[in-house]
Formats: structure tokens, sequence, C-alpha cells
């Protein structure tokens, strides 16, 4: 069988990514497209070596460490390229495609608000397109004045912000969504708005309310994630857009290896969240009045894997849960379809060494012997990772609930 590709946006929040969702449009054989949660730049080079990925987008605020790792300029999709990964930057492309698709003129007096990574790609896609009238604004001046010089146009005084707007014919905001009040006063019908926020765009409604045209950040979203799946598969892509609401989710689902921690950052996780905290093992065990131990011995693996499957199957049909669930639950395609159409899944990830020194004094059934505990683990792998929709290191409860609470909160996971 052709091995699975893996794909996968790293980020900080990352729940609320909709890059699986346009992934999904393309839906390759034998390719899945995950969401990893990074603390640190360290934790980016841990999950490559330990996920071998083939591809993968990096967003704010990690592209300069992601790029600084493979000594790259400033990149956002990085592909695998022998032992190491070739960096690339689909924003420019994006945000050059989207501007050229609008015509303008080379003396356009264009305004960019903020100086983070995304001013950067603006500014470079300017620079190509040959729209040189371009003034910069950042809430930290001397960040705009960095920018400013390294493309050889003006900076001005975030106090001067309201004035600027007023006499600019393209206005971009690359600030993060609600960090700045826009007053409509300053805003005229003749404008071009382009924000690079795809949510809750403030921009937007001043758009609206003023008459003038809008450009949306997901044109850019579309268009960053289109040339960089087309640089993943090797081959053309027509993305369509996405729908502007996501779907509601039912439940968060935890998987994860024997060890992964599913039951103790479920339960921590439920408290935080207010939902209701379900265990597949521990109700198999108190339906059964047997523990799972037991279950295998006297009744074998498949006996378990039927009432894993029926507990499973009873849970995904209610809502707003927090399901732990056993190790094995992937190894059943009807589980994971279940799974797949009723619950936003958290892959809960340790490498091989932590997981054994949590369960080799344990009760489990398949956790006797540690080479054939290794051997399941890379097995699975890629049936965790394909099944995931957000994967987190975990190594300490605590921490690991607290993120995946701010994870879920931020991406309204309940709420679609
Ligand atoms: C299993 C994992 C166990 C339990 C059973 C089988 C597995 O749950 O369901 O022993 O196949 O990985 P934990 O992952 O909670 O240890």
């Amino acid at each position: 069988m052709k091995k699975n590709k893996k794909y996968a946006v790293l980020a900080l929040p990352v729940a609320h990514s909709r890059s699986p969702d346009l992934f999904k449009q393309l839906a390759p054989e034998n390719a899945s497209y995950s969401r990893i949660h990074i603390r640190n730049q360290a934790e980016i080079v841990f999950f490559l070596k330990e996920l071998d990925l083939d591809g993968f987008n990096v967003s704010a605020p990690w592209k300069r460490s992601a790029s600084d790792i493979f000594a790259s300029p400033v990149s956002n999709i990085f592909v695998k390229s022998g032992k190491s990964y070739a960096a690339f930057n689909t924003d420019i492309l994006a945000v050059k495609h989207v501007l050229e698709n609008n015509n303008f003129d080379k003396k356009t007096k264009c305004l960019l608000i903020g100086a983070g990574g995304a001013a950067f790609a603006v500014l470079s896609a300017l620079n190509i397109i040959g729209l040189t009238t371009v003034n910069i604004c950042n809430r930290t001046n001397e960040s705009a004045k960095i920018l400013a010089n390294k493309f050889g146009c003006n900076h001005i005084n975030f106090s001067d912000l309201n004035e600027n707007i007023k006499s600019s014919e393209l206005i971009i905001s690359t600030l993060p969504t609600n960090s700045y009040n826009f007053e409509r006063k300053y805003f005229n019908k003749s404008q071009i708005l382009f924000d690079a926020n795809y949510n809750d765009s403030a921009l937007e409604k001043i758009a609206k309310q003023a008459e003038c045209k809008f450009i949306s950040g997901q044109e850019w979203l579309k268009w960053q994630a289109s040339f960089g799946f087309e640089i993943f598969l090797n081959k053309k892509v027509n993305l369509t857009d996405l729908p502007e609401k996501r779907k509601k989710v039912k439940n968060i689902l935890l998987i994860g290896f024997m060890g992964a921690g599913k039951t103790s950052v479920g339960k921590m996780l439920a408290k935080k969240l207010g939902r209701k905290f379900i265990d597949l093992d521990a109700f198999i065990e108190k339906n059964e009045g047997a523990t799972i131990s037991d279950i295998f011995k006297n009744e074998g693996e498949e006996y378990f894997r039927k009432l894993e499957k029926k507990a499973l199957s009873f849970f995904c049909k209610n809502e707003e849960q927090i399901i732990a669930s056993g190790g094995g639950i992937i190894e059943s395609y009807e589980n994971v379809k279940i799974i797949k159409e009723s619950c936003f899944v958290v892959y809960l990830y340790s490498d091989i060494k932590t997981l054994w020194n949590r369960v080799k004094n344990s009760q489990r059934p398949l956790a006797k012997d540690f080479v054939k505990f290794s051997d399941l683990f890379n097995i699975r792998k890629d049936k965790y990772f394909s099944a995931s929709d957000l994967i987190i290191l975990h190594n300490d409860a605590q921490q690991t609930s607290k993120d995946l609470d701010y994870e879920i909160r931020n991406a309204r996971i309940f709420e679609g």
C-alpha cells in the first residue's frame, strides 16, 4: 500500500485554521492534513522529527522561527526535499495575485497598517507589481521604520493614521482582528479596503458603511493555500470559497496511544469548559463489571473492540461532551467514520519513551513488552494523525488542558 502523505498547519492558536477545510476540497487519495499546536521553536523541530511530515504551512507567530530552522527567508510553506524541507512564500504570491486581479494604477496611494509578517508579504507583493507609493503605519513605530527602510518607502506615526487614511486610495490592514477601532468618518466611497484578517473584519464593516470596495482576507487565505497545495501535490489546484462559518462541532474527542494522557487531560478540560466528561474505557469497565485487563483475558480483544464500538456510537449521538477514548479506537474504519462525523478530534502526542515510562507498570494488556508496544505505536501513528483535527504535545495535564481550553474557546468550536 502507498504510504499516507501527511500535511499540517503549525500555529498558535491553530484550532481556528480553515486550511484543513480548504485541503479537504482536494481530497487527494492517501493524504491527510491536520493542525499542530506549537508552543515554541523547539516543538517545531520535535514534531518534524516525530511525524515526518511531507509538507506544512506555518502561520502566526511561527513563520520566522520555522524559516530560521531552515535558514530560509520568511516563508509559510515547507515541502519535504530529500532529508530537509524547501521553503516557499505563497503569502506573497497570493497578495500579488489578489491585487493584480484588481488592476491597480501604479501610482495608487497605498497605506499599509501593521509591520509584522503579513505586512512584509504585502510590501513584497506591492513591490513586485510596482505599486511603490506606500506609507507604513504601526503602533510600534520602530518596526514600521525598519520595514519602510527595507523597501524604500515612508513610515508615518500611528497618531497620524486617520489623516493618512483620508488621503489614501488603497488601505491594507494586517492588524489582528479588533485590535484597532477604525472610524467611518475617515473613509470614502472611492477607496479600496483590504483586510488580511478573514474573521470578523472591522474594515469590512467600514467598507459596507462607506460603500467602498472591499477585498477580503478570505481571498488571501484561499490563494496562499491554493499556491501552497500546488507545491505540496505538484499539480494545479482550483479551490472554491469556504462558507463563512465553520460547521458546529458536537463533541471533543481525545485520541492518542496508551499513556497519552487522554483521561487526565479530558477530565481537566471538561471542568474548564463546563462540559460533561466521558471515559469510554471506564464506561465499558463499569458496564461489564470487569477491568479491561480481565475482559481481554477472559473474552479476548475482539470482544472488547465490539464493546468499544458500541460505547463510541452511543456517546457520539449526544452533544457537548469531552470524550476520552481508548488507544485502539482508530483501529476500526467504522469508528473513525463515526468520530469524524461527530467530533473535533484532538490527538495528544508524546514520544514513545515517555509513553512507555507512563504505562510500563500499569495493568494494560497491550503494554507488557516495550518492543511490541513500540511496534504498535509505529503502526498506529499515521492513523491517529489522519483522524485528528488538532495535535498537541502533552507533558503536563495542567498545561495541556489550559492550552486546549484556550484553543477551543478561541476557535468557538462548539458554536460553529
Ligand atoms: C488499548 C488502550 C487502552 C484500552 C485497551 C486497549 C489500545 O486504553 O482501551 O487496553 O488498544 O491501545 P488507554 O489508551 O487509555 O490505555
